[in-house]
């Protein structure tokens, strides 16, 4: 079966290895076919993940778009719509972290922030979802994070951003239990990606990798379409790092 996968913030850390998960399962899966479109603001790294994705035999489309921009929205689902027909997942990866203390942070910080997490995910959403509902069928993950639910001290305007993003999958929710569209809320604690810069050793030891996170997310998506995963949570095993 051809499916139509988005993936924003596919060039690296969670969504890179969300890309290659789904490109893996190519075939394997009762002749699960994806075109994956890939989205971020830097073709150069979407190309090499694109390429890395038609190695397992998946179509894969570098797209670069900016989410936070609802005119690179349109014209990111436009051309998805002409050169593949539909959309049948979105994954909401894409985000952004500022992280300092809450005396730090600035007017930039917050627009940033906001910007991506929040206006970016909310139009991009709203975008493509009447697709879905329409066909019947679709799933939409959102990658939000366990600081949907619980804060630290150096990110308050990264939990702002996350506590809104759960209040959005709490409402899409409403609307897609009508139209059988599957809404799965992507909660993960501390993975080590480039967002995180530099991290001493002792700290990465304590974190999860992005491939955890991304290989339960294409199981979801591959379980039948009358069962959806409405959360998925993951933390390292040793606890949160409270940055
Ligand atoms: N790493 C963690 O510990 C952790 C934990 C819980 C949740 N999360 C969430 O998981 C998601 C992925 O995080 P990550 O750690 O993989 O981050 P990352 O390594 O920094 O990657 C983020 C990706 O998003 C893209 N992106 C950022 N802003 C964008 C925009 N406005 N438009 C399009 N693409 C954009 C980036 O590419 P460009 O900069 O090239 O656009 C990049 O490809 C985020 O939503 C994050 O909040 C992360």
């Amino acid at each position: 079966m051809k499916k139509v996968i988005v993936i924003t913030g596919a060039g690296k850390g969670i969504g890179k290895a969300i890309a290659l998960d789904f490109a893996k399962a190519t075939r394997t899966k009762n002749g699960f076919d994806p075109v994956l479109i890939l989205v971020s603001r830097t073709l150069k790294e979407l190309e090499l993940v694109a390429d890395e994705c038609r190695r397992y035999g998946a179509t894969a489309d570098a797209m670069q778009a900016d989410i936070a921009d609802t005119t690179q929205i349109e014209r990111l689902v436009d051309s998805t719509l002409q050169r593949h027909g539909t959309i049948d997942c979105l994954v909401n990866n894409a985000g952004v972290g500022r992280f300092k203390p809450l005396s730090e942070l600035s007017e930039e910080d917050y627009e940033y922030t906001m910007a991506t997490n929040l206006k970016g995910t909310f139009f991009l959403s709203q975008r493509v979802f009447p697709i879905m509902e329409e066909k019947k069928s679709g799933h939409i993950f959102f990658i939000t994070s366990i600081a949907a639910e619980i804060s630290f001290k150096s990110s308050a305007l990264y939990a702002m951003s996350k506590f809104g993003q759960k209040g959005l999958v709490e409402t899409m929710r409403l609307y897609a239990k009508e139209c059988n569209v599957r809404i799965t809320n992507v909660m993960p604690g501390a993975v080590y990606t480039p967002m995180w810069g530099e991290v001493p050793a002792e700290m990465q030891a304590g974190m999860m990798m992005a491939e955890d996170i991304s290989g339960p997310l294409v199981q979801a998506y591959l379980l039948p379409q009358r069962t959806s995963i409405e959360e998925l949570v993951f933390r390292p095993v040793s606890g949160d790092i409270n940055e």
